[in-house]
């Protein structure tokens, strides 16, 4: 059975956080003490994936690099993957299918914040499951930005909408996917919406129509933040200071992760801390060590 491998789209183009994001990638915007993409990546670490595509625009594509380099330093792999013009979401799946050589995959949006107690759980649950797909359900009260959960009456799904003017429930789906290694091909059939993209419901209700989607609800014990306005930027970051700070513990720490997991070794953890030697992330790390 092949590894499940894990994407992060990072291209778009930011508008609505423009100026902000004029110089600079979204997803590399800070979330109060670390850049966005630590976020998404570090769910796909605690889904257990060490081999990961990131998914840039060729302006930003250095810049990731920069950054994240070649994902060593946490005992990952990374390639770097440009996408020419933002297509839509599922176009991913057309960019990787050489990644992912038929390997199930978990995407992951470079701007969704996941956060919760049992989240390792759930994913690994999500992991576990080799055939077909799995999406998240998450209340929110703004559906209509979303894509969005049809249930029937007994409960079952019918249908994700993209962005419905009315939604059918307070359910979105947020932007972590867990499809099977047929993906691509099934990607690859998708037609262009009415705004131009290769939908990501498109591709989910393919998997549907197979009776191959399931949508597991994501409660409300659990955040899922959004960063797409100003306001909700900042309030991501503050949300990620109040509780990191009250309970001493990291939230989206690729470092702590890889750490904990074995997949690098106290002197690999300690070479980390020293770059951070000036600050509490820094401190952070080297207390890991005891
Ligand atoms: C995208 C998807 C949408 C999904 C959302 C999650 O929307 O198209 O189905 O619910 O991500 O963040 P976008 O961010 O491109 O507007």
């Amino acid at each position: 059975m092949k590894e499940r491998k894990g994407i992060i789209l990072a291209g778009g183009s930011g508008t609505r956080l423009y100026p902000i994001t004029m110089g600079l990638s979204k997803q590399l915007l800070p979330i109060y003490d670390k850049p966005m993409i630590y976020y998404p990546l570090s769910v796909l670490m605690l889904a257990g994936i060490r081999e990961i595509a990131i998914i840039t625009t060729p302006q930003d594509r250095d810049q990731f690099r920069r950054l994240l380099d070649d994902g060593s330093q946490w005992g990952l792999s990374f390639t770097y993957i440009v996408q020419p013009e933002p297509e839509g979401l599922a176009q991913a799946y057309l960019l990787t299918e050489t990644f992912l050589e038929g390997a199930p995959s978990a995407m992951v949006l470079g701007d969704n914040i996941f956060f919760g107690h049992g989240l390792p759980e759930i994913l690994a649950a999500a992991d576990a499951q080799r055939q077909g797909g799995m999406v998240f359900g998450y209340r929110v009260a703004d559906p209509e930005r979303y894509g969005v959960v049809d249930f029937a009456p007994d409960g079952t799904v019918r249908q994700i909408i993209e962005k419905p003017e009315v939604a059918p429930s307070p359910y979105a789906v947020t932007g972590l996917y867990f499809l099977d290694g047929s993906a691509p091909e099934r990607a690859a059939k998708v037609e262009k919406s009415a705004r131009g993209e290769l939908e990501i419901t498109s591709l989910l209700d393919m998997y549907l129509t197979d009776g191959l989607l399931s949508v597991q609800q994501m409660g409300r014990g659990y955040a899922w933040l959004d960063t797409g306005t100003h306001g909700s930027l900042l309030d991501a970051g503050n949300f990620v200071r109040t509780l990191s700070e009250r309970q001493g513990q990291q939230i989206g720490s690729p470092d702590e992760i890889a750490f904990d997991r074995g997949w690098i070794d106290a002197e690999a953890l300690r070479a980390r801390a020293a770059l951070f030697g000036k600050n509490q992330y820094g401190d952070y790390l080297m207390r890991l060590l005891g």
